[in-house]
């Protein structure tokens, strides 16, 4: 894995141990519900108080289209004169635009300003001490890409594809933004991978392979598979993700398990040296 050499200005975050993004190319290939579900599994191994620091965030850099607030049953905007931020829901703590603004005024802003939210969610916001904040990206390479990139002293990102090949081809472009900006690339995710009847059989319903054959090719992790499960889109609507709702169900064990070889990943990811704090 290369160290993150990446450009040299970047936030110092003490409190918080490992910044992880999850990313894709393409739009719609489940990278929030992979962010949150993967939040809450890192929780389940890591709660307040039990590893060397404690705690798992969850902060949703998609500004034009936050998903965070509906996955975790957020849903009107918060008075931040009553309800300090982060919120909590289920243990984790989470930052969203849509805890500030109601979704249509966020549609007029420019990448400065997207900048600049960014920077003071990570900075202003009250994170307390954190194990893994895990960082829900908007689709494609733009100006939310750019400034964590480039700001935030990122550990590494997960990459969310679906097995087609129109999904691979978006994921293989947002890997390599990683790589010329060099951040490791922890691995690859493949979300809806197959669907299990109750039989046992799985179902490969958009092919096989595609997800570990982009990360061999690629020469990063393949992370693993997440089924296809009704009750992922119906616990994503209702507020409440799988993981926390179905502990016992086969998606929220395949989480259990992509948690576990993000963590391994990170072991083996060299941080490098911390870099100089800077003044934005
Ligand atoms: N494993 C799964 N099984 C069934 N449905 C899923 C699964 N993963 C995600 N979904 C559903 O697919 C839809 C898209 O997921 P999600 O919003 O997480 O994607 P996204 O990549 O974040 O989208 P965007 O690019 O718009 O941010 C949601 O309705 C979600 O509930
Ligand atoms: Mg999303």
């Amino acid at each position: 894995m290369q160290p993150p050499g990446g450009p040299p200005q970047k936030l110092a975050l003490p409190n918080i141990h490992h910044v992880i993004a999850v990313a894709s190319g393409k739009g719609g290939v489940g990278k929030s519900t992979v962010a949150a579900n993967l939040a809450l599994a890192l929780a389940q191994i890591s709660p307040p108080g039990k590893g060397e620091m404690g705690g798992v965030g969850l902060l949703d850099a998609d500004i034009y289209g936050p998903s965070v607030p509906i996955m975790l049953g957020v849903r009107e905007v918060v008075d931040q004169r009553t309800t300090p931020l982060p919120l909590e829901r289920y243990g984790l703590k989470l930052m969203s635009m849509g805890f500030l603004v109601p979704p249509v005024q966020a549609v007029i802003w420019r990448g400065p300003m997207v900048h600049r939210a960014l920077v003071q969610f990570l900075t202003d916001i009250n994170w307390g001490q954190l194990d893994y904040l895990v960082i829900d990206l908007p689709p494609g390479t733009g100006d939310a890409q750019f400034t964590l990139t480039q700001t935030a002293p990122l550990s590494g990102a997960v990459i969310v594809t679906t097995p087609q090949d129109v999904a691979l081809i978006d994921a293989r472009k947002g890997l390599e933004m990683f790589r010329q900006v060099r951040v490791p690339v922890l691995g690859i995710v493949e979300n809806m991978s197959y669907f299990q009847g109750e039989d046992g059989k799985r179902v490969h319903l958009f092919g096989h392979g595609g997800g570990q054959k982009l990360a061999a090719e690629a020469g990063v992790p393949f992370l693993g598979e997440i089924p296809i499960d009704p009750r992922v889109s119906e616990c994503g609507d209702q507020g409440e993700p799988i993981v926390h709702k179905y502990p016992d169900s086969g998606v929220a064990k395949a989480y259990q398990a992509l948690a576990a070889t993000v963590i391994e990943q990170l072991g083996r990811t060299d941080k490098g040296p911390e870099l100089p704090e800077v003044q934005l």
